[in-house]
């Protein structure tokens, strides 16, 4: 078992699977730090870029699993970030036509939301995520002591994400969370917080794993963060999202579902967790862009809007010419 500080120990997850026939792919940040070189397994990098979330990258880690002679028996293991996970996830799911494989996230955000629920995918020319697959890992190893090597601003866009999971559906929970990103940077994030949020996810995904129905739930902010990301490259996809909560918030005030009050205090805890709340651009340049979302289908644009502290709506409108 490999231990990097005193009482921290990345080891145990390498008791989990068998040396021999196993495969990680790993994110190069990792790469010398002795944490994944301790599993004893043979590692493909990747970088963790979003330019390099490319089908060239899975080329690349398919002809290098070819050179290790992978075959249908090799299970992959993705250590990484959510760029990590979605790669190897895709590359699982269709080298010679599907591999076992588990998850052990690393960023706070892929701890709650981009390793848990089986997509996969890779960007393709400007479009994010546009090629991929539903295939679920066979297990996701949770280890906060991840999380402690994790820049701030990373670790809040994760705070994002865990925000808007408690906001549909544990209104306890999201009390708890903001009093740990809203005091001094936490020295760890508790574990329970980051495994609550990941069960709920879990079960709307269980509900609707193919995303037709209640997962679209988990875009809270979505709607409102793509088009933040899309106008200006100022905020990361956590901020986009922090960003696009708080106008979900005024969106559901404005429609008569939440609380004026609620919609204050969502924006205040937002901005207490030291996530931004206004947009970059003007409001109708995100309408503009939200137009051209490719979320919208059949004339309708979908918002999920809150209507109370742990509970959220689906929202359509149709698209006035
Ligand atoms: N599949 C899904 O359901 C889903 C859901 C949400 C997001 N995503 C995807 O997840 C990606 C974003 O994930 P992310 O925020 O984890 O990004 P990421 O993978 O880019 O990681 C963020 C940064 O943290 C570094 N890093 C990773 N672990 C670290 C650690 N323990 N200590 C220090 N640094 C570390 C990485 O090298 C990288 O620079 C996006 O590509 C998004 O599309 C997928
Ligand atoms: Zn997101």
């Amino acid at each position: 078992m490999k231990t990097l500080r005193n009482n921290i120990t990345y080891g145990r997850v390498a008791d989990l699977f068998p040396r021999t026939g196993t495969i990680l792919i790993a994110d190069s940040w990792f790469r010398g730090r002795g944490i994944v070189e301790a599993w004893g397994c043979p590692i493909l990098w990747t970088n963790a870029t979003e330019q390099e979330k490319t089908l060239t990258t899975v080329e690349r880690l398919i002809s290098q699993l070819l050179e290790l002679q992978a075959d249908r028996d090799t299970f992959l293991i993705g250590v990484g970030g959510g760029i990590t996970t979605d790669i190897t996830g895709f590359v699982a799911a269709i080298y010679k036509r599907g591999l076992r494989f588990g998850l052990v996230p690393t960023t706070l955000l892929a701890q709650v939301d981009a390793a848990i629920g089986g997509k996969n995918g890779v960007n393709f020319d400007r479009y994010k995520n546009m090629v991929g697959t539903f295939r679920q890992a066979e297990f996701v190893y949770i280890d906060t002591d991840f999380l402690l090597t994790l820049p701030l601003r990373e670790l809040r866009c994760g705070a994002a994400e865990m925000l808007k999971t408690f906001l549909l559906a544990d209104a306890k929970a999201y009390a708890e969370a903001v009093r740990v990103f809203s005091g001094p940077t936490p020295e760890r994030v508790p574990e329970h917080l980051v495994r609550r949020a990941g069960e709920i996810k879990f079960s709307l995904v269980e509900q609707d794993p193919e995303d037709h129905g209640v997962r679209q739930l988990l875009n809270l902010g979505h709607t409102f963060g793509h088009a933040i990301e899309k106008c200006s490259t100022q905020y990361e996809h956590g901020e986009a999202v922090a960003i696009g909560i708080v106008m979900a918030a005024r969106m559901a005030c404005e429609k008569g579902l939440l609380q004026p009050e609620e919609a204050e205090r969502i924006c205040s805890d937002i901005a207490a967790c030291g996530l931004p709340v206004e947009p970059p651009v003007p409001e109708d340049q995100l309408r503009t862009a939200i137009l051209q979302d490719k979320k919208r289908t059949g004339g309708t644009l979908k918002f999920v809007l809150p209507e109370s502290i742990g509970k959220a709506t689906l929202w359509e409108e149709s698209v006035s010419a």
